[in-house]
Parts: C-alpha cells; sequence; structure tokens
C-alpha cells in the first residue's frame, strides 16, 4: 500500500514520534511506502509532498515540531479543496491517509471521509489535552512537565521579592494544562475556562497564605479563563493587549497592595524535546494507526482508553470538547489559600 500523513494545527512534542512510527511499521512490517504531504491540509490541496523513509525519519522520536511541518490551514474554506485532495491522492497513489491533529484537523477529516468517501485514519494530538473520546492526547505531559518546570523557578523569585507571581498557561478553552501544571507546581490558586474567575476568591486566598506569613503566591492561570464578577474597568486594558495574566497581576496588586508580576509562558509549552510519556504514546498511536490504515478501518480515531490503544467514530472526537474533569479541580482547591 501506499499511506499519506500529514500533520495539522499547532505543532504539538511528539509529531516526530507517530511519524517514525508509521513509516517504521508501514515499511517493515506490511512493505509498504509513506509519503509525508507537508503543512498540514495544505500539503494534499497543492501537491506539496516529501518521500518519508526508513532513512529520514530514524532519528527524530526525541526532536520537536514536525519534520513534514504544520499548519492550520482548512481545505473546506475554498470551494474546490476537498476535490484537489482527492485528485492528488490519486495522482499519488494514496490507499490511505493519517491525519495527526486536533478539534480541526479531525474535524476536517470527519468532513471528507463522509462527504467525499477519503479514506482517512485520526492521530489525536494537542498540547491542551482536549480532544473527546480519548483519555490524553501526546503533548500534552510535556506541557505540564514546562509549566511545572517554570513554577518552580517562579517560586524562588517570588519568595525573595515577596511577590504574587502570576502565570499564564495555554489552554484557550479547557484548564487542563493549568490545572495539572499547577497541581504540580504546587500554585495557590489556579483558574480555568471552565469556571468563571471569582476575584474576591482569589484575594482572600492570597490574603489568607500571606497572614499565616507566607509572604508570596503563584496564581496559574489558563489563557481562555474569564473574569465572572470583576468590574469592568478594572479588567479594560489600558495600555494595549493584554492576555489575562496580566489583566490578572493587575487586579490582584489593586486589590492587595503586594506586588504582583506576570508571566505568559507561551510557546515555550509547545517547543522542544518530548518527554518519554509523550514519545511512548505517540509511537503507540502511530503503530495502531498504522494497522487501521492497512485494514482499511476508516473514518476512525485511535484513542487510548485507560491504558489501552484502541479506535472510536471520528465524530465521537470532534462533536465537542473535552473539558477538564471537576473532580481534578477539587483535588487542586484543597491546596488553595
Ligand atoms: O491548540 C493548541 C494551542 O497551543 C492553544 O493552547 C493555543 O491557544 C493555541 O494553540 C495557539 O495557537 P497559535 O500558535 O496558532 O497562536
Amino acid at each position: 500500500m501506499r499511506i499519506g500523513i500529514l500533520t495539522g494545527g499547532g505543532d504539538c512534542p511528539g509529531l516526530n514520534a507517530v511519524i517514525r512510527a508509521v513509516v517504521r511499521h508501514s515499511v517493515k512490517s506490511f512493505g509498504s511506502e509513506v509519503l509525508g504531504f507537508l503543512e498540514g491540509w495544505r500539503g494534499p490541496v497543492d501537491n506539496m509532498i516529501m518521500p518519508l523513509t526508513l532513512r529520514n525519519t530514524e532519528t527524530i522520536i526525541n526532536r520537536g515540531g514536525t519534520i513534514i511541518r504544520t499548519s492550520r490551514s482548512n481545505p473546506f474554506a475554498t470551494e474546490d479543496g476537498p476535490k484537489k485532495i482527492l485528485d492528488n491522492l490519486k495522482k499519488n497513489n494514496i490507499d490511505a491517509l493519517i491525519a495527526v491533529g486536533g478539534e480541526e484537523t479531525c474535524g476536517v477529516a470527519k468532513r471528507l471521509f463522509q462527504e467525499h468517501k477519503v479514506p482517512v485514519v485520526c492521530i489525536p494530538k494537542t498540547i491542551d489535552n482536549d480532544l473527546n473520546a480519548t483519555d490524553y492526547t501526546f503533548g500534552f505531559d510535556t506541557a505540564v512537565n514546562v509549566v511545572a518546570e517554570a513554577i518552580d523557578r517562579l517560586h524562588t523569585t517570588a519568595e525573595s521579592h515577596n511577590r504574587v507571581l502570576v502565570c499564564e498557561v495555554m489552554g484557550r478553552h479547557t484548564g487542563w494544562i493549568a490545572c495539572h501544571g499547577g497541581i504540580a507546581g504546587g500554585a495557590d490558586f489556579i483558574l480555568v475556562p471552565e469556571k468563571p474567575i471569582i476575584i474576591d476568591e482569589v484575594i482572600e486566598a492570597i490574603k489568607k497564605s500571606h497572614s499565616r506569613g507566607r509572604d508570596y503566591s503563584i496564581v496559574v492561570v489558563a489563557e481562555g479563563a474569564r473574569f465572572g464578577d470583576a468590574p469592568k474597568e478594572e479588567v479594560e486594558n489600558k495600555n494595549g493587549v493584554f492576555g489575562i495574566g496580566e489583566k490578572l497581576a493587575h487586579v490582584i496588586a489593586e486589590k492587595t497592595g503586594y506586588e504582583t508580576r506576570a508571566t505568559t509562558l507561551g510557546h515555550i509549552q509547545r517547543g522542544g524535546s518530548p518527554t518519554a510519556f509523550d514519545r511512548v504514546l505517540a509511537t503507540r498511536f502511530g503503530v495502531h494507526a498504522t494497522e487501521m490504515a492497512h485494514e482499511k478501518k476508516f473514518g476512525r480515531m485511535v484513542s487510548l482508553q485507560g491504558s489501552k490503544i484502541t479506535d472510536v467514530p471520528l465524530e465521537d472526537a470532534v462533536d465537542t470538547l473535552k473539558t477538564l474533569d471537576l473532580s481534578l479541580y477539587k483535588v487542586a482547591e484543597v491546596f488553595f489559600g
């Protein structure tokens, strides 16, 4: 067979480990060939390709990013996008396409499968861990480790200056990174998109811990968290584009009188080498997807359920987001204040 593979959406540590696994298993176990489509869905639309071999994928398991690059390009943005994909798959004699991506990439795959019969299998990836129908996505563990290490560093500088440090982490829609990273880093308060920010609760927790003689605090906030109760003028952006971390730091400083600073970790959470956990998960996903492709199990996504790798229909994965498990947030709350 000839297998095509693409990586779509934001990059994420572990993508190269998936590519390596798909190539190794396809070539060695099935005698198949693998073709990389470059830059997400732009690759099969514009026929941007790169042959993938045992040789050019052998030393990439520990490398961050994706050697076939990525983009947020959507083939449904133009009327002839899906037809171009079908033509280019035919032109390259592709029997099965493996799309590695998050909600948007898998959503496109679902439509291509249902509306145009594209033979596609998906592998879930996102540092945000918000894709439904899988317990974890690879990339998340690496991001959480980056956050935990950053919070460890913030502790020592916060303590030295008696400051409150607000750490803004990724998570547009969900608080998985904030909650796991915050628990691991020993945060004094964690704010997530699933729960509106009640500023008085944050202030009370900070003051409580300071009243015990601990003169510094760490507050972790997901980029998608929003105020539920603060008066508009307190959170208004007065000098330009502020993220939620900056806004929160401003309000905390005003309400407590404590010196407060904000740090935004941004794309540092997404770059660099994957953790061992993510390398193993990505490799297991790649091996399973290769088997699905050769068995023609199309329109499905690989999934981790408990400790087992299985697969689910694409519609189970993309129709709703997997929001934070609030029982986990309750664990975090034990350590607030
Ligand atoms: O979806 C993953 C993610 O890292 C989000 O947490 C973040 O909001 C977004 O991507 C950033 O995307 P971009 O790199 O396109 O700005």
